[in-house]
C-alpha cells in the first residue's frame, strides 16, 4: 500500500516520483471521491509549507467542497468568485503569490498567504479544481505550477 518514498530534494525529480506514486495508487480505481481523497493526502504528505490541500467540485454554477486535508473550509464558491472560481471562469491555473492582493480572495484559513488553483477536467469539461494554500508568501514557483499541472493531468486519466 502506501510507502513513504525517499525523496532526493531535487524538486522536479521528486515531483516525478510523487506523480508515479499517484498513478500507482490510483490504478484500477474509478471512484472519484476515493481518488481525490488519496490525491489530497499524497500532496499533503509531500508538500512542505502548505496549510490546505484539496478539491472543489463543479455543481451547476458553483464549486462545492470536496476531499481535502486542512481546516474546515467554505463549502460553496460561485464560478468567477475567489481564486478557485476564477480558475474555472478563466479556465486556467491561478498562481497567487500574495492572496491579500487578489481581489475577491476568499479567506477560509486566515493563515493562508499564497495559493495555487488548477482546473481539473474530464472529457474537456472543468469538473473541479485542485486548491493548495500556503502560510508563506510566494510559496509556488513556475516549477511547482508545471509539476502540479502534470500531477492533475495524471489524476484526470483515472477520473
Ligand atoms: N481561497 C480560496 C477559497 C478556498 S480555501 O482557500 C480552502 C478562494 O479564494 O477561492
Amino acid at each position: 500500500m502506501f510507502q513513504q518514498l525517499d525523496y532526493s530534494g531535487e524538486k522536479t525529480k521528486d515531483y516525478e516520483l510523487l506523480i508515479k506514486q499517484l498513478d500507482a495508487l490510483s490504478a484500477g480505481e474509478t471512484n472519484q471521491i476515493a481518488l481525490l481523497s488519496n490525491a489530497s493526502a499524497l500532496l499533503n504528505q509531500f508538500l512542505d509549507e502548505v496549510n490546505w490541500v484539496g478539491f472543489y467540485l463543479s455543481e451547476k454554477e458553483e464549486l462545492v467542497l470536496g476531499p481535502f486535508q486542512g481546516l474546515p473550509a467554505c463549502i460553496r464558491i460561485p464560478f468567477g468568485k475567489g481564486v478557485c472560481g476564477t480558475a474555472v471562469s478563466e479556465k486556467k491555473t491561478q498562481r497567487i503569490s500574495d492572496v491579500h492582493q487578489f481581489p475577491g480572495h476568499i479567506a477560509c484559513d486566515g493563515a493562508s498567504k499564497s495559493e495555487i488553483v488548477i482546473p481539473v477536467r474530464h472529457n474537456n469539461e472543468i469538473i473541479g479544481v485542485l486548491d493548495i494554500d500556503s502560510p508563506i508568501h510566494d510559496r509556488f514557483d513556475t516549477i511547482d505550477q508545471e509539476c502540479l499541472e502534470k500531477f492533475v493531468a495524471v489524476l484526470e486519466k483515472h477520473l
